[in-house]
Order: C-alpha cells, then sequence, then structure tokens
C-alpha cells in the first residue's frame, strides 16, 4: 500500500507499507499510516528552521565528528586554548546578569564578544545598545546614557530618551569606558548601584533593567592608581573580567580565520581566491599589531585585488619591511610598488590597479578586464566610478 507524504499540500514522497494484512480494522489502519505520512511530512518541514537553531546557538562538538573540537560561537573564530576560554567565559556569563568588563589591545574582538554574551542571554530578544564613550564629546555624553527633558540645555527642543531607556530589558555596551569623565563616573556608578536616575534637567527617576558590558583597551588599574579612574567604579564594572589575547599570542588561529574571512570576501566579490602555502608563511610571520581587524582588512584587500585565483608572496599587503623577509631588497631600492602603505584606502589601491591594468594592456579594457579577473561591464563601472581618464 501507497500512502503520499504532503508537504503543504503538495507531494514529497510516498510511504510504501507492505507485510501481513494489519489486526486493525483497514479503515483505522489506513487513519494511522495517514497520520504517520502527515507526521513525516511535517518534520521536514521544521527541519530548515531546527537546523537554523542549532547553528546559530553555541555547541560544544562531538569528540565523534573528528572536526572541530570544544565550544564555537558562530561568529567568532578560535580554536586556541586561550579563545576556548573565552568561549567558556561566555558561555557561563552570558546566563547572568553580572558586568562583564572585557580588556584586549584594538582589534581583538571585544565588541564581538559582547554582541556574542548578549546573543546568547535570555535577553537576546531585547536591544543591545552600543555607546562609544570616546567618540562623544563631554558635553553629550551624559544626555546620550541618560535622555534629557525639553529645554534643559540649548538645542534640547524635544525631551529624549537616553541609551539606558532604549536598552531596558536588555544590554548596554559601553565601548571606551576608560575615556569617560570623572563626572560622568560618578553618574554611572549611581547608575549601576541603585539602577536609577534622572533624565538630565529632568526629576523624575526612572528605572530600567538593563545589563552593562563595558570595555577598553587602556590600563584601567593604572588610571586607577593615577586618580583619572574612580575605584569604585572600575571594581562595579568589573564583577568578570574577560581578557581577549592578541592575535600574535594566539597564531594557531590565524589559519583558521584566514579561512573564515576568505570565504566572506570571496562571496561578496565573486571570487575564489585560495592563498599559496608561501603567502600563508607570510601572514603567520608577521605580529599582527592590529590584530583580528588588520587580518580581516588584509585578506579583503588580498581578495579585491586579487589578479589570479592563488595569492602568492608578493600580493600580500603587509607594511613595506615585513614583505622583504622573504625577498630583502637592496638597500638602495624604494619601498615595493606591491606593498602599498597601510594608510592607503582600499579605494585608492583599487584605482590605481586598475589604472596599472589598464597602461599594461595598452588601454585596452577587455584585456584589463581579464587580468584583473573581473567582468568588462565591472572594469567599465570602476572607471567610471574614479573617473579614471583613457587616452586613445
Ligand atoms: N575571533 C574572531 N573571529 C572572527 N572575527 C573576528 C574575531 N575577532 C575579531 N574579529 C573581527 O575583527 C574586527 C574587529 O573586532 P572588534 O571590533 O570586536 O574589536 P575590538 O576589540 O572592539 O577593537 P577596538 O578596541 O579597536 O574597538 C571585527 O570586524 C570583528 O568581526
Ligand atoms: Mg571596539
Amino acid at each position: 500500500m501507497w500512502v503520499p507524504i504532503l508537504e503543504r499540500a503538495e507531494l514529497r514522497g510516498l510511504l510504501w507499507l507492505e507485510g501481513p494484512t494489519p489486526l486493525l480494522p483497514l479503515a483505522e489502519f489506513i487513519a494511522a499510516i495517514s497520520l504517520t505520512a502527515a507526521l513525516i511530512g511535517q518534520s521536514r518541514l521544521l527541519e530548515p528552521a531546527l537546523t537554523a537553531t542549532s547553528e546559530t546557538m553555541p555547541s560544544e562538538s562531538s569528540a565523534l565528528s573528528g572536526e572541530r573540537t570544544g565550544l564555537q560561537f558562530p561568529s567568532i573564530i578560535g580554536q586556541s586554548e586561550k579563545m576556548q576560554k573565552v568561549f567558556e567565559a561566555i558561555q557561563r556569563v552570558s546566563r547572568t546578569k553580572a558586568n562583564v568588563l572585557l580588556r584586549g589591545e584594538s582589534g581583538t574582538g571585544k565588541e564581538l564578544v559582547a554582541r556574542a554574551i548578549h546573543q546568547f542571554s535570555p535577553r537576546a530578544s531585547k536591544p543591545f545598545v552600543v555607546v562609544n564613550c570616546a567618540a562623544l564629546p563631554e558635553s553629550l555624553i551624559e544626555s546620550e546614557l541618560f535622555g534629557h527633558e525639553k529645554g534643559s540645555f540649548t538645542g534640547a527642543v524635544v525631551s529624549r530618551q537616553g541609551r539606558f531607556e532604549q536598552a531596558d530589558g536588555g544590554t548596554v555596551f559601553l565601548d571606551e569606558i576608560g575615556d569617560i569623565s570623572r563626572i560622568v563616573q560618578i553618574k554611572l556608578l549611581r547608575f549601576l548601584q541603585e539602577r536609577k536616575f534622572e533624565r538630565v534637567g529632568g526629576k523624575k527617576t526612572f528605572s530600567v533593567d538593563v545589563r552593562i558590558i563595558a570595555a577598553t583597551n587602556r590600563n584601567l588599574e593604572g588610571a586607577v592608581v593615577e586618580g583619572q579612574f574612580r575605584e569604585d567604579l572600575f571594581y562595579r564594572l568589573n564583577v568578570v573580567p574577560i581578557y581577549l589575547p592578541p592575535l600574535r599570542e594566539r597564531k594557531e588561529d590565524i589559519p583558521s580565520l584566514v579561512g573564515h574571512f576568505l570565504a566572506r570576501f570571496n562571496a561578496e566579490n565573486g571570487k575564489r581566491v585560495k592563498i599559496s602555502a608561501p603567502a600563508m608563511d607570510l601572514i603567520m610571520g608577521y605580529p599582527w599589531p592590529g590584530n583580528v581587524r588588520e587580518l580581516e582588512n588584509c585578506v579583503e584587500r588580498m581578495v579585491v585585488m586579487a589578479v589570479r585565483d592563488v595569492i602568492s608572496p608578493e600580493e600580500v599587503p603587509l607594511p613595506y619591511g615585513h614583505l622583504t623577509s622573504l625577498a630583502p631588497p637592496s638597500p638602495t631600492q624604494g619601498p615595493q610598488e606591491d606593498t602599498p602603505p597601510l594608510t592607503q584606502t582600499l579605494e585608492e589601491m583599487e584605482r590605481r590597479r586598475i589604472e596599472e591594468a589598464l597602461k599594461r594592456c595598452g588601454n585596452v579594457q577587455a584585456k584589463a578586464a581579464r587580468l584583473l579577473g573581473i567582468t568588462q561591464r565591472q572594469i567599465g563601472y570602476k572607471i567610471k566610478k574614479f573617473g579614471i581618464q583613457i587616452d586613445l
């Protein structure tokens, strides 16, 4: 006997039954089998949703899988022991409401970790609000955090909610916390102690439920000793400290980070760029003072600029001096053409590459496009975008 398996009324398969005559009356037997087929159809519908959930949850990968072991978070790469410790801390702390202080050099992933803590906390469906304390002038930071009432200062034409109010039920990420003034430190301390505040120029007391994650790349202990940062505030923020190690101390993470960024930028740029073994050696040997952010920018540049599918060491955009570990230039030689300074923007580099390709191909756009591995339409667009003059 055949029973159809349906998914939203569409035929997706057939359930085939064979064997001796069933003990149940035929009508009941057919009903039971139809129900089984309906459940199969329904579970097929649910399957993608379940897979998506398990992909977004951090997991302890099974030792049986034989692949990546240990804790994993979907957007954070790190197999090294040091990063595994960070993952453990994220997992443990995300279930609680404790304040977290993220420490680590610039580009080590502090904001990424703050987002992960929020994402895997019971507050995930509520807002995650970022306040960059260094980017705000002192006069504005108080009203940014706590809000203000209409007319409280020149320009305050309407009342406005602050970030703490906006984040009610969720998480506030106070980035560059080491940069806030003594006055704001006092207000923040009161908020952390009582979870209460008034808007600037207002009398009404507000009370909100937010989790605070702060971050800094400064030596806060030093600032406390020098009297620039309040000790009591430091202890309030530092309930759970999480330290993000610099990339040079976890070089074993570099290959998977490179793979992760290559996949992303290849997809974004419609390319299939790979890194040659000597280029990878060069990447592994560099100290990455700008940490993961610098590595990410480097991989993006390589993908965008790649002329062929396999990156050679000369194409790794490291600062002048690092490429020379492979082929030292003579002292009289100036900086290598292929080693643009780090301050050069991606657009400038791209423009230069296009001009160079056009020059090499005698201004024949089709040839230059082939050389760059892009289509004729793409090169035409870029020539227009950058306003490149072509002498015919
Ligand atoms: N472990 C990681 N896996 C994948 N991407 C990462 C990782 N760490 C950092 N990144 C990426 O590197 C970039 C810098 O990370 P992030 O902004 O979190 O650093 P940060 O510590 O906050 O730096 P800063 O102190 O300069 O603000 C981001 O684009 C982030 O996605
Ligand atoms: Mg940051």
